[in-house]
């Protein structure tokens, strides 16, 4: 595989003058436990322009998740600055900062988190019924977002009754119903077999042509090598980001 080194990052945005999805400076997140303090994230550097895929590896305990959920404004640093499409979420309050992440961020999760027993295009559809976007039709947006990820036939399905793969090919509609410029996925194929997991890398693949930014955790380097770039975290500290020419999907 062909890995070039990204440069570090600088003090200042990007010099090309685009405005970075995520940039974030010297980011820290401490959890206090009673008396003790816990560093998850011991100053985190780095950007991520717009349409890039990246894969975020590292050991169990490394701040992974701490870090999606900083990036996808569902917690607050505890020093260090975030830009959010330019904006800084440190300045955010709550109501801000829900409504960044409504406009800006599509979550996928391990578990996928639908409703068991509301149908494939009630989950789907959900987000749009939070958003304070008014939307004409949302029935069609949602169905057109279920044909896109092929599943508009499991429609009245509830989830209860669709495969692991089909779930989370629901979770992905649902994440990119409200038009997202980011998705996030916290170990998105860690509940899926391989075969499976292949087909939900070949969907990534496919938002990513189409331009979306895709970040994903994962801990399996099969699936990392989808991404075309890799961060690497250990004890809380990024120790690699580099570019990589993404692994083929089987039939390319
Ligand atoms: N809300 C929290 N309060 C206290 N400690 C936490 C909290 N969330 C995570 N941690 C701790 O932070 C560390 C990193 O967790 P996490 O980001 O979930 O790691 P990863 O996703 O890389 O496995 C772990 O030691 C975890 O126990
Ligand atoms: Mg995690």
């Amino acid at each position: 595989m062909t890995r070039t080194n990204v440069s570090p990052t600088e003090d200042q945005p990007q010099a090309s003058g685009r405005i970075p999805v995520v940039s974030c400076r010297d980011l820290r997140k401490t959890y206090k436990l009673g008396e003790q303090r816990l560093e998850v994230l011991k100053g985190i550097s780095f950007d991520i322009m717009a349409g890039e895929f990246v894969a975020i590896m590292g050991p169990s305990g490394s701040g992974k998740s701490t870090l999606l959920n900083l990036i996808g404004a569902l917690d607050t640093p505890t020093s260090g600055r975030l830009m959010l499409a330019g904006t800084d979420i440190g300045k955010l309050d709550s109501d801000a900062l829900a409504h960044l992440r409504n406009r800006l961020i599509g979550f996928v999760f391990q578990q996928f988190n639908l409703l068991r027993r509301t149908s494939a295009l009630e989950n789907v559809k959900l987000p749009l019924i939070y958003s304070h976007d008014h939307v004409h039709d949302p029935d069609a947006v949602a169905l057109e977002r279920l044909a896109e990820v092929g599943l508009e036939d499991r429609q009245h399905h509830t989830s209860a009754q669709l495969s692991g793969g089909q779930q989370q090919r629901v979770a992905i509609a649902r994440a990119l119903v409200t038009n997202p410029q980011l998705i996030l996925a916290d170990e998105p194929t860690g509940a899926l077999d391989t075969k499976t997991s292949v087909d939900i890398m070949a969907l990534f693949s496919k938002l990513h042509g189409a331009g979306m930014t895709i970040i994903m955790v994962t801990h399996e380097p099969d699936i990392a090598a989808y991404a075309e770039r890799l961060l690497r975290f250990r004890d809380g500290l990024l120790v690699e980001d580099v570019k990589q020419v993404p692994k083929a999907m089987p039939w390319t």
